[in-house]
C-alpha cells in the first residue's frame, strides 16, 4: 500500500549556522581545496524525500536537489534498494574491457527514450558531466576529421581542459588555466529576455543565427567546423528556454556544412522539464534531432554516472580510442535504473502523478504560475521561465538591469528561512527542486520566498 508523503515545513532548531554546522565548517576550511565554494552555511547530517536535516536537526526544503542531481529525492527507498542489491553483487568490473548486463540494459533504456524509427544510437558511460562533454568533442573531431567546435556564450560544460574551453559563462573558470583547448569559437545564445546583437525576443535565435552564417563567410570556414555544441536549455547561463523553432534551424545550418549538433542536457535532461530530454520540448514546433547528447547530473539521483549518446552513423571511432576506468559504474547504473523507474512510471512514487515526469510539468506548471503572479507584488522579478521544474527567476534593477546584489539577498534570505537555493547567471535564482516534488511541498517552498521577498521589499 503506498502512502501520500505527510506535508512538512522545514524546522529551524538553532540559528544558522548551527554550532555542529560551524565547527565543520572551521575544518573544511582549514583542510579542502581552496577553490570550494561556501555560499550558504549547511552541513547535510540526512535528507529524507525532499527535505535534508542538517548536523544541528534543522530541517530544510530543497529546492535545488544538489544543482538538479537529487531527481528522486534523497534516500529513496527503491534507489536505495536498488544499490544495495548492486552493492551485494560487485562493485566494480572495468565496463572498458568487460560488458556487464546493468549497463547494457541502461543503454538499452537511454536509447529508446531518443531513437526515431530507422534510427540506431549508442552509449559510452563516464563519471560526470565533464566527462561526457569530453567524449562528445572527442567523437565530433574523430567522426568529421575536423578541429573547430562552436560553442555558446553563457554556457557551461564543465571543468575539465576541454569542458572549460567550451564554457562561456565565466572568466573565472578560465583566468590562470591557460593555454585552453585550440579551435573553439563562442557565439550569443539566443536569451528572449536580453535578446542579443541588438535584436528582439522573437528574433533573438534568428540574429544568432545569422552572425554564425556571417562567422562562416568571414573568419570561421564552415567545412572546419566538427561540432555546434549548446544546451538546448541553457542551465547555469540563467536557466534560459530559447524561442521556439530556433533549434531546428541551427539543425538546417549544421546541415547544410556537415556539422554535428550536440545537445549537453547535462543539467536541462532526465526528466527535469517533463520530458526525458528538454530538446523534446520544441517537438511541436518541428521538432529537431541532435547527432550526440551529454546527460549526467539527474541520470542517477546523486551517484556518479554520464552518458555520450550518439547515433550509430556518427559513433566510428575505433575500438581501444576511448574509454574509463569507473565510468559506467556497476552500483551507479543501478541507482540510474530505479531513477528510471520513477521516471518513466514504472515504478510510482506517491502523490506524484503516473510518473515523474509527468509531476515535473505539472507541479512545474503550478510554480510558474504562482512566480508569474507574484511579479506584480515584487516588480524586481523581471522574468519568471522555465519549463516544468527547470525554473529561472531573474531579479532586475528598476531600469531592467539585472540586480545581482538583490538577487543574492532575496537567496539568503530564503535560506534563512529554511529553503535550500541555488543562484545562476547574472541576477537569476534556479528552482531545480526533486522531481518527487509535490503541490504541498511547492506551496510551502513559494510560501517562503513570498516572505523572504516581503522581507527584501521592506528594507529597501
Ligand atoms: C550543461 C552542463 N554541462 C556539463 C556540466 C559539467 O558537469 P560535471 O560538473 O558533472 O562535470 C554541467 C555542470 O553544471 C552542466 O550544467
Amino acid at each position: 500500500m503506498t502512502t501520500l508523503p505527510k506535508p512538512r515545513q522545514p524546522e529551524l532548531k538553532t540559528s544558522l549556522p548551527g554550532p555542529k554546522t560551524a565547527a565543520i565548517m572551521a575544518r573544511d576550511a582549514q583542510h579542502l581545496s581552496t577553490s570550494y565554494m561556501r555560499p550558504y552555511p549547511f552541513v547535510p547530517d540526512h535528507g529524507e524525500g525532499v527535505w535534508l536535516t542538517d548536523v544541528d536537526g534543522n530541517t530544510m526544503l530543497d529546492f535545488f536537489a544538489g544543482i538538479a542531481v537529487s531527481t528522486t529525492g534523497h534516500a529513496h527507498p527503491h534507489v536505495v534498494k536498488s544499490v544495495q542489491e548492486q552493492m551485494t553483487r560487485f562493485a566494480h568490473v572495468c565496463l572498458t574491457d568487460y560488458p556487464q548486463e546493468i549497463t547494457t540494459s541502461l543503454a538499452e533504456r537511454l536509447v529508446k527514450h531518443i531513437e526515431k524509427p530507422g534510427e540506431k544510437w549508442r552509449v559510452f558511460f563516464g563519471n560526470s558531466g565533464a566527462e561526457a562533454v569530453e567524449a562528445a568533442v572527442k567523437l565530433a573531431r574523430n567522426h568529421t576529421g575536423r578541429t573547430h567546435i562552436i560553442s555558446t556564450l553563457g554556457s557551461f560544460h564543465g571543468r575539465t581542459y576541454g569542458a572549460i574551453t567550451l564554457t562561456g559563462s565565466k572568466t573565472k573558470y578560465k583566468r590562470g588555466f591557460g593555454p585552453l583547448l585550440p579551435g573553439v569559437s563562442h557565439v550569443p545564445y539566443p536569451n528572449p529576455f536580453r535578446p542579443p546583437l541588438g535584436s528582439t525576443p522573437e528574433f533573438c535565435g534568428d540574429a544568432v543565427l545569422a552572425h554564425v552564417k556571417n562567422l562562416f563567410q568571414t573568419v570561421l570556414p564552415p567545412d572546419e567546423v566538427a561540432a555546434f555544441i549548446i544546451e538546448p536549455m541553457q542551465g547555469e547561463g540563467g536557466y534560459i528556454v530559447p524561442p521556439m523553432g530556433f533549434l531546428k534551424k541551427l539543425r538546417g545550418l549544421c546541415d547544410q556544412h556537415g556539422i554535428l549538433l550536440i545537445f549537453d542536457e547535462v543539467q536541462s535532461g532526465m526528466g527535469r522539464t517533463g520530458k526525458m530530454f528538454s530538446f523534446q520540448q520544441f517537438e511541436e514546433y518541428g521538432g529537431v534531432q541532435p547527432d550526440i547528447v551529454t546527460v549526467a547530473k539527474g541520470i542517477a539521483s546523486g551517484l556518479p554516472i554520464s552518458a555520450m549518446l550518439a547515433k550509430e552513423s556518427v559513433m566510428t571511432w575505433p575500438v581501444g580510442s576511448h574509454g574509463s576506468t569507473f565510468g559506467g559504474n556497476p552500483v551507479a547504473a543501478a541507482a540510474a535504473h530505479a531513477t528510471l523507474d520513477l521516471l518513466e512510471g514504472v515504478v510510482k512514487h506517491p502523490g506524484c502523478g503516473d510518473s515523474l515526469m509527468e509531476n515535473a510539468t505539472s507541479v512545474g506548471d503550478y510554480i510558474l504560475s504562482e512566480l508569474r503572479a507574484m511579479q506584480t507584488e515584487f516588480p524586481f522579478l523581471g522574468d519568471v521561465r522555465g519549463q516544468g521544474l527547470f525554473i529561472g527567476l531573474e531579479f532586475v534593477k528598476p531600469d531592467g538591469s539585472p540586480d545581482g546584489k538583490l538577487r543574492d539577498a532575496a537567496s539568503m534570505a530564503m535560506f534563512e528561512k529554511g529553503l535550500l537555493n541555488l543562484d545562476c547567471g547574472e541576477a537569476v535564482i534556479r528552482i531545480s527542486p526533486p522531481l518527487i516534488l509535490t503541490r504541498e511541498d511547492a506551496e510551502t517552498g513559494l510560501e517562503i520566498m513570498r516572505g523572504a521577498l516581503r522581507s527584501l521589499s521592506t528594507q529597501r
